[in-house]
């Protein structure tokens, strides 16, 4: 595992992972490139996320939206108007800064805090001058549609991917054949003025989000329908099927859980994150929970991903706001409340009233809801599990990092650096060598088996150096095999596979390598 981004940023750099964007005009803070390595690493974990949270599924939908959308989504979604970091900057140096980080800022300086001054204002970390007064910076980019530059035509680039799920959600609802519970999962670029993009890529400006948009019924549904809702307390199985009695606190932590599965089939360990859940006072107004999965990164424990349960609230603003509903039409919940009698009708309004009278919600409201319900309608709620691509990659080149020492002689060290990628996720998935460049027979056959695999496979093919110099090559590229044709491969056909974590070697046949690399990459 690395234990400091230096080391790790310059083989990403040597190794064709990561690039400064713009660089030879001096780069750009917040901007990232990958380069060859970079950008297979990159298809591949987008590739294992759309498997494992969409193609793997019954109930989960795919979407690919624009990234300008009409601006009026900002203004239902509150991104206009709360999508903001308290910014300052210092009255002296003239640095500026999130007025939030300066306390991480001083941490990693592994300075003592500076006092705030007598005025009770704070203090620079870099100088110790004045600040200014903390203001709200919106962190979202503008940018004009068309040809006039007129405020009327302003446009943001989306600051999330989930957006575009709830304002196409009845689009996908009507054509997917799916009923709710069901999901809508869209991968793609977002785009955050970050007023201090910091970490190598942890936080960009430009960076890549997968997310998940999973519709459920509001619990009162599911209590009409099933006379009962299964919660946390009941103990349910969540590895087994999805139940249709769940309550929205089961699905929440379901779905933490399916992420945990997939963070360890993309090869992080369930030792190497925690789970933070949000305390009452740090959730959004909307949301009923929220998970950070959190990473300890060589710059200290970090968010990773976040799965949020955020009730109606997305759907619910975009149907004020754009004057379509978002409700859906649920057959079983109308037959079920039919069977329901004017006095068990009474009593679950007023039970509703109450539940949401605690919640500090308008009674009225609950029974405007409840009415609704009894026809079969209602805005559906949901839960959000949403991850960044870059801090993904980032996790994973910083989790299989390793310089190895392979000599057992003090005076004569023999590093070797290796990425233990999964190889799933590795961007190469197989090195092919012939052993003697000068051998014609293994030249061929070698070259035979690389043009057969790479019509599968991204794999690589090199004749350059001693053997032993081009694994260490594979090595640093985090490269899971590689094939050596040597003189016996010309007689009966096999060849020697060396495995990148054991650098043990195996004979196999070219059906039995298949079936080996079909077998570790299946999802
Ligand atoms: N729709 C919910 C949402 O966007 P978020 O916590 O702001 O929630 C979700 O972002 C994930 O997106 C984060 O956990 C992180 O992985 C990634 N992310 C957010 N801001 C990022 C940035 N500036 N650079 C890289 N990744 C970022």
């Amino acid at each position: 595992m690395a234990s400091s981004l230096d080391a790790l940023s310059a083989l990403c750099k040597r190794r064709g992972f990561i690039y400064h964007s713009s660089e030879i005009y001096g780069g750009m803070p917040g901007f990232w490139d990958y380069g060859p390595l970079g950008s297979e690493l990159k298809a591949n974990v987008k590739q294992a996320w759309w498997q494992f949270t969409v193609r793997g599924r019954e109930d989960v939908a795919g979407l690919d939206a624009t990234i300008i959308m009409h601006p009026k989504i900002w203004k239902a979604s509150g991104h206009l108007d709360t999508f903001a970091d308290p910014m300052t900057m210092c009255k002296e140096c003239k640095k500026l800064m999130r007025a939030d980080q300066i306390e991480d800022i001083l941490a990693e300086q592994k300075k003592k805090p500076v006092p705030h001054n007598p005025e009770g204002t704070l203090s620079c970390p870099y100088c110790g001058g004045e600040m200014t007064e903390p203001k709200p910076f919106n962190l979202m980019f503008k940018t004009v549609v068309g040809p006039i530059d007129d405020p009327s035509n302003t446009a943001y680039l989306r600051p999330e991917t989930a957006q575009a799920i709830f304002a196409q959600f009845q689009n996908v609802l009507a054509t997917s054949r799916q009923t709710v519970p069901f999901g809508i999962a869209q991968m793609g670029k977002s785009f955050r003025n970050e007023v201090t993009p910091r970490n190598y890529t942890f936080r960009s400006r430009e960076f890549e989000q997968m997310e998940l948009e999973f519709f459920i019924r509001p619990d009162e549904a599911v209590e009409i329908l099933h006379g009962h809702v299964v919660t946390l307390a009941d103990n349910p199985d969540l590895n087994g099927p999805v139940q249709d009695d769940w309550g929205w606190e089961v699905w929440h932590k379901y779905w933490v859980e399916q992420r945990k599965k997939f963070l360890n089939a993309v090869g992080l360990p369930t030792e190497h994150f925690v789970e933070y859940w949000q305390k009452p006072d740090e959730l959004a107004h909307y949301a009923r929970a929220c998970v950070d999965i959190e990473y300890d990164f060589p710059f200290g424990r970090q968010e990773l991903e976040g799965i949020a349960a955020r009730s109606d609230f997305d759907l619910s603003q975009h149907q004020k706001h754009s004057g379509e509903s978002q409700m859906v039409f649920d057959d079983p919940l109308k037959q079920a409340a039919k069977k329901m009698d004017e006095a068990a009708r009474k009593a679950f309004i007023e039970k509703t009233q109450a539940d949401w009278v605690s919640r500090g919600k308008d009674p009225i409201e609950a029974e405007k809801f409840c009415l609704a319900l009894f026809e079969g309608k209602y805005v559906p709620h949901v839960i959000e599990p949403s991850a960044g691509v870059d801090r993904l990659m980032l996790a994973l080149l910083c989790e299989g990092y390793e310089e190895q020492n392979l000599s057992e002689d003090p005076a004569k060290p023999d590093v070797r650096t290796v990425l233990h990628f999964s190889p799933k996720v590795a961007p190469i998935k197989a090195a092919i060598f012939p052993l003697i460049k000068k051998d014609e027979a293994q030249m061929k056959l070698a070259r035979e088996i690389f043009t057969k695999l790479s019509k599968k496979f991204n794999v690589m093919w090199d004749t350059a150096g001693a053997i032993g110099r081009r694994y260490r090559r594979q090595d640093e590229a985090g490269t899971p095999w590689c094939i050596t044709v040597d003189e016996q491969s010309t007689q009966d056909g096999t060849f020697t596979v060396r495995e990148r974590d054991s650098m043990t070697q195996s004979r196999m046949s070219y059906a039995e390598l298949l079936a080996m690399m079909y077998e570790k990459l299946e999802f």
